[in-house]
C-alpha cells in the first residue's frame, strides 16, 4: 500500500521529478545527484546580493505551511529559511492544542484545510506514518499540494537522510564520492529515525559498508537491515567503536533517544562507550568525518568541536540549501538554477 503511494506520487515517469518527500525509497541516484549539485548551486548564488534578489524570485507566489508537533530547532528553522531564501512565505502551526484538532476535527479535515491555503505542507509529527497519510489524502482531492515528511516518530526523517546524503557527498568529493567509503553510525539505533533514513538511501551508492555501532538493546532494528540485505549492502554490527573506528570514513553519532523510553528502559545503559572525545579523534582516519543530525547530549565532546574533521555544525547549515532544492524540484524550477553560472552574480557585482 505504500510502496504504491510513494510510487505513484513521489516519482513519475521522469525519473527525477519531485512531488510528496515521504519514503526515502523513493529516491534514486540520479535525483540525489541532481539535488546535491543544486543546493550547491544555490548557496553559491546566495553569496551575492544579486543572487539572493534573483533567488527571492522564484517563489513569490507560493506558500509554506510548517505543521510541526513535535520539538524541532534545526529541522523547523532551516525549512523556514529555505523559504524565505526562495521568497516563499510561511505559515505555522507547532502546537495541536491551538488547533481546531482540539475541537474534534479530524486530522484528514485539518490537512485538507491547510492545503487550501498553501502551496507545500512540511510536516513534522509524534506518531509514525502520518505525512504518508497525509500524501494518500492529497492523491485523491481535486487540488493536491504536496507534503514534505519533517520527522514522524521514530521511523523516518528523509530530509535529514538527504541533508545527510549532501554532507557525505561534499566531504569525500575529492575522493571519489560516497561509493566505496565505510560508514559508522552510533548509538541508539533502535529509536533514531534519521539513521533508519539513512540506511534506505545507501542502496545508491556502490560498494560501501556500513557498520553499526550500539549497545545491543539499542541495535538496528531488523526491517532496516532486512532491507540491507535485499539491496546487497553489506553491513556489521559491534558494541566496540574501538575496534572498527580505524576503518570508518565517516562516523555518524546519535543520541539517546530517551523520549522514547517506557520507564527505566535506557537507565542501566551504559551508554559513555558510545561517545567521542579527544582519544577516538586519535583513531579516527586523518580524512574520516564525524556526523550527528543534533542536538547532542553528552556523546560528542565540545572538545572535538574544533577538530576540521567535525562535520556536525556544517551538517545543519547544509540542511537549509538542501531544503532550498527541494523545494526547488518541487516546483519544477530546478532548470531555471541550472542553466545559470553561478559566478555570473560575482561578475555582476564586481562589475557595478
Ligand atoms: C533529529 C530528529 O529530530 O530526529 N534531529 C534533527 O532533525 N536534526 C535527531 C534527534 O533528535 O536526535
Amino acid at each position: 500500500m505504500r510502496k504504491a503511494v510513494f510510487e505513484k506520487s513521489e516519482q513519475t515517469a521522469d525519473n527525477t521529478a519531485l512531488f510528496h518527500v515521504i519514503d526515502p525509497r523513493a529516491f534514486k541516484r540520479q535525483l540525489l545527484d541532481e539535488l546535491c549539485d543544486l543546493a550547491t548551486r544555490v548557496r553559491t548564488i546566495a553569496k551575492h546580493s544579486a543572487g539572493a534578489r534573483f533567488l527571492q524570485d522564484m517563489l513569490p507566489h507560493r506558500r509554506a505551511m510548517l505543521y510541526f508537533t513535535q520539538p524541532s530547532t534545526r529541522t523547523f528553522l532551516s525549512f523556514n529559511n529555505a523559504c524565505h531564501i526562495l521568497g516563499m512565505r510561511t505559515s505555522e502551526i507547532r502546537d495541536r492544542s491551538i488547533s481546531s484538532e482540539v475541537k474534534g476535527e479530524s486530522f484528514e479535515d485539518a490537512i485538507r484545510t491547510f492545503s487550501s491555503y498553501v502551496d507545500v505542507i512540511i510536516m513534522r509529527s509524534r506518531e509514525p506514518g502520518r505525512a504518508a497519510q497525509a500524501a494518500q489524502l492529497m492523491d485523491t482531492i481535486a487540488r493536491p499540494i504536496p507534503i514534505i515528511n519533517a520527522g514522524s516518530g521514530r521511523d523516518q526523517h528523509p530530509t535529514q537522510a538527504l541533508l545527510d546524503i549532501y554532507t557525505l557527498d561534499r566531504s569525500f568529493s575529492g575522493r571519489g564520492g560516497i561509493d566505496g567509503k565505510v560508514i559508522g553510525m552510533m548509538g541508539d539505533l533502535k529509536r533514531g529515525r534519521t539513521v533508519r533514513s539513512l540506511c534506505y538511501l545507501m542502496r545508491n551508492y556502490v560498494s560501501m559498508r556500513l557498520v553499526f555501532i550500539a549497545p545491543s538493546h539499542f541495535a538496528m532494528q531488523d526491517d532496516i537491515k532486512m532491507y540491507l540485505r535485499e539491496q546487497g549492502i553489506p553491513f556489521s554490527e559491534t558494541e566496540r567503536l574501538e575496534d572498527v573506528l580505524p576503518e570508518l570514513d565517516a562516523l555518524y553519532v546519535t543520541r539517546m533517544q530517551s523520549e522514547w523510553d517506557s520507564p527505566n528502559e535506557s537507565r542501566d545503559i551504559d551508554f559513555t562507550p558510545f561517545g567521542v572525545g579527544v582519544k577516538e579523534l586519535g583513531i579516527l582516519k586523518p580524512e574520516g568525518i564525524i556526523m550527528h543530525p543534533l542536538p547532542r547530549g553528552d556523546e560528542i565532546d565540545p572538545s572535538v568541536d574544533s577538530d576540521p574533521r567535525a562535520m556536525y555544525w556544517r551538517q545543519e547549515r547544509n540542511g537549509m540549501w538542501m531544503r532550498a532544492a527541494i523545494f526547488l524540484k518541487i516546483f519544477q524550477l530546478e532548470k531555471s538554477i541550472q542553466q545559470l553560472d553561478p559566478e555570473d552574480f560575482s561578475i555582476q557585482i564586481t562589475g557595478a
